[in-house]
């Protein structure tokens, strides 16, 4: 009769083990009965990258990647896309429903009211160099913020928490405002809390001498829809960064400055600007196939292309790329967008890609948009960070609340030295430097 156990054998032993399987999974610490001798720690599972392992339980997002599909508490991505704003999406993400028409009101008008940061947050943005990241002057302009508001330490007080969720829902656009009017020289442009969450976000950025800055409609409609595609992703590598810190009870101030330091790598966040500059670089679509050439023999990456989870077509890479025709009929064409759509072509047809599951992701297309909107290339990510707040708040707020979890505190498998004596140094050889080593195979 069929039963949801896992019937192990250790072969070096010949004991027997029935491990319980609960929802897909059975519970690594139950490995550790499994013991080759009395004194035995018992097995660990040994997974670089967490490629197989569920650290959680979460109601908040659902990749299926071998069908390409993404949903927000339930709702798929392109519904909400289609017919869902930002501000709307994250209500969903860190609530759990959708808004009736009173909660949604009150909503925007909590966030709206927090959307200004402390004065001395300048001083913060002056303080950089010149040529500084913005992704860099976010991380250390989010960080800062838990000096303004020692109360988001009490991070089990319901109250609290969602006082904090509404301070970075609405302050991250202006930070991020902050860094790009710092690196071109610009005087800081104020909220303007009569503009939608997105089009007071364009105000910020590109606000002149102009008296009131006026959002193209569709431009706003496109960020905010690039918004809603990168709001949530289940346990990506930045809401995982999130998810750890907030494990030791940190506030999420510094929860989010972690998130936004793992989203600034070229690897996740960061691949957006990443695919710009690879677009840039190939130039011309008769390079292409010598370029593609350098990304299968490992010598580079195709960025933008490939997923942990996306064994399909990233749902959101066909959204955007329908969107950037949309962008273009009023900014012009990115002749980068030839490229791009070449690339794809090409790449979908050549067995290395295809025999990979190498897919384009959200970040392939999403940096022709930004382009094409004015953004310079470094704010591709802070525009990431921005939508993926409302994630990184809805996850910190479920780590909180679930009595399952424990501070992260992950084990290892030792390959290291034996134990040995301390020699003086008047007797040491000449030492072999083992930072370059490769580690050793288990
Ligand atoms: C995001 O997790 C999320 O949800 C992230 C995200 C979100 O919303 O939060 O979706 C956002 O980060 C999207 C990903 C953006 N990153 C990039 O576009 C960078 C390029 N992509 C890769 O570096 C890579 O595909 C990853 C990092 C996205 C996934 O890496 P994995 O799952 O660890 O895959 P892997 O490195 O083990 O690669 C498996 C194989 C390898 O070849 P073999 O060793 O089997 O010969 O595929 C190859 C890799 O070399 N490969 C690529 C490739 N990606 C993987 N080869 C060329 N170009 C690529 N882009």
């Amino acid at each position: 009769m069929a039963k949801d156990t896992l019937d192990v054998t250790d072969g070096r032993t010949g004991a027997r083990y029935e491990l319980p399987i609960e929802l897909g999974a059975i519970r690594a610490i139950d490995l550790r009965k499994i013991k080759a001798s009395a004194d035995d720690i018992g097995l660990r599972s040994y997974d670089p990258g967490l490629t197989n392992t569920a650290s959680c339980k979460s109601a908040i997002g659902y990749v299926d990647g071998e069908r390409g599909v993404l949903c927000y508490r339930g709702y798929a991505i392109e519904e909400l896309a289609e017919k869902s704003d930002y501000l709307e999406t994250a209500y969903l993400i860190v609530k759990g429903e959708l808004p009736d028409a009173h909660h949604f009101a009150m909503w925007r008008h909590n966030i709206t009211t927090h959307s200004m940061v402390h004065e001395n947050i300048k001083k913060f943005m002056d303080g950089f160099r010149y040529d500084a990241h913005p992704m860099g002057m976010l991380v250390g302009t989010v960080g800062a913020l838990s000096t303004f508001y020692p109360d988001a330490k009490n991070v089990l007080d319901l109250e609290s928490r969602r006082l904090q969720t509404r301070r970075l829902i609405g302050k991250m656009p202006t930070l991020a405002a902050f860094a790009y009017r710092r690196s071109r020289g610009l005087p800081y442009v104020y909220p303007d809390n009569e503009l939608s969450y997105t089009g007071n976000f364009l105000s910020m950025l590109f606000k002149m001498t102009e008296l009131r800055y006026e959002p193209d409609p569709v431009l706003e409609r496109a960020v905010d829809v690039l918004f809603i595609l990168q709001a949530e992703h289940e346990q990506n590598c930045s809401t995982n960064a999130v998810r750890c810190v907030a494990s030791a009870r940190a506030d999420p101030y510094s929860a989010v400055a972690a998130g936004v330091a793992a989203l600034y790598g070229p690897l996740h966040g960061g691949a957006n600007e990443a695919v710009i500059r690879m677009l840039e670089e190939i130039g011309t679509v008769a390079r292409i196939p010598e370029y593609l050439k350098g990304c299968k023999t490992g010598e580079r990456r195709l960025m933008g292309f490939g997923h942990r989870i996306y064994r399909n077509y990233d749902p959101r890479a066909r959204i955007i790329k329908e969107l950037a025709h949309r962008v273009f009929e009023v900014t012009g064409k990115n002749p980068l967008i030839d490229v791009a759509l070449e690339l794809e072509r090409q790449a979908l047809e050549d067995d290395y890609f295809v025999s990979r599951k190498l897919f384009p992701n959200l970040d392939f297309y999403s940096g022709v948009i930004y382009q094409a909107l004015g953004m310079p290339l470094t704010m591709f990510p802070v525009l990431f960070a921005i939508a993926r707040t409302a994630g990184w708040m809805a996850h910190w707020a479920e780590l909180v609340r679930d009595p399952e979890q424990r501070i992260v505190r992950p084990r290892q498998i030792y390959v290291g030295e034996g134990a040995r004596s301390y020699v003086p140094i008047e007797k040491r050889p000449e030492p072999v430097m083992r930072e370059d080593a490769v580690s050793r195979t288990i």
